[in-house]
């Protein structure tokens, strides 16, 4: 059943101490999909999810890089839309752009303005969700553009940061598997 796939997956997920820097505990997603038969387990359970929690779905959006992994895999299986939210300057044509604050200084997302028509309804997926601070500006970028922003859904939650807090009220967050 659903609940001994997602134990199945946590059990393949592998972490790596003091990686990027000293102190934290990276959830290393390549780790799971390395192994043939942990993709096709992962890409089950995710059409599953979204089957079941978001069915009315409309478009896919993958936020770049690690987001990428799941949104077109995802999108050609449910037959909806795949559209790519990025850093600034990769897209080609009109785009919308989203400016937002990190820790040290400021960061820009972007999305191609014709690909989002208003009312479409958007599930935001990404690997991992932590601070939030990507999912939220994600969602301001598509709800600039008039995009019904229906959710997200991440593979991995660190509780701890407690991300979900931060997400604009209304965007219901799923996550597969949590962490402290
Ligand atoms: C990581 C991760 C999420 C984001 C989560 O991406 O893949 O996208 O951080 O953090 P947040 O909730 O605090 O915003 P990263 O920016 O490292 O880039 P990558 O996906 O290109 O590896
Ligand atoms: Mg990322």
């Amino acid at each position: 059943d659903y609940e001994k796939k997602i134990a199945e997956l946590k059990s393949k997920i592998k972490s790596f101490p003091d990686f990027p820097k000293k102190g934290i505990l990276f959830w290393d997603i390549f780790s799971a999909i390395s192994d043939g038969t942990t993709s096709t387990l992962l890409q089950n359970i995710l059409v599953q999810t979204v089957k079941t929690k978001f069915p009315q779905v409309e478009a896919i959006i993958g936020l770049e890089s690690r987001g990428f992994l799941f949104s077109f895999s995802l999108a050609a299986e449910l037959g909806v839309g795949c559209m790519p939210v990025r850093k600034k300057g990769k897209l080609p044509g009109d785009v919308v752009s989203f400016k937002y604050d990190l820790e040290y200084g400021s960061d820009v997302l972007e999305i191609q303005k014709n690909t989002i028509r208003p009312g479409l309804k958007c599930l935001i997926v990404d690997d991992l969700i932590a601070t939030g601070g990507s999912i939220t500006a994600a969602i301001h970028l598509l709800k600039s553009c008039g995009a019904n922003v229906i959710g997200c859904l991440t593979v991995i939650e660190l509780e701890s940061l407690n991300g979900r807090k931060n997400i604009p009220e209304g965007v219901p967050v799923h996550s597969l598997i949590k962490y402290d």
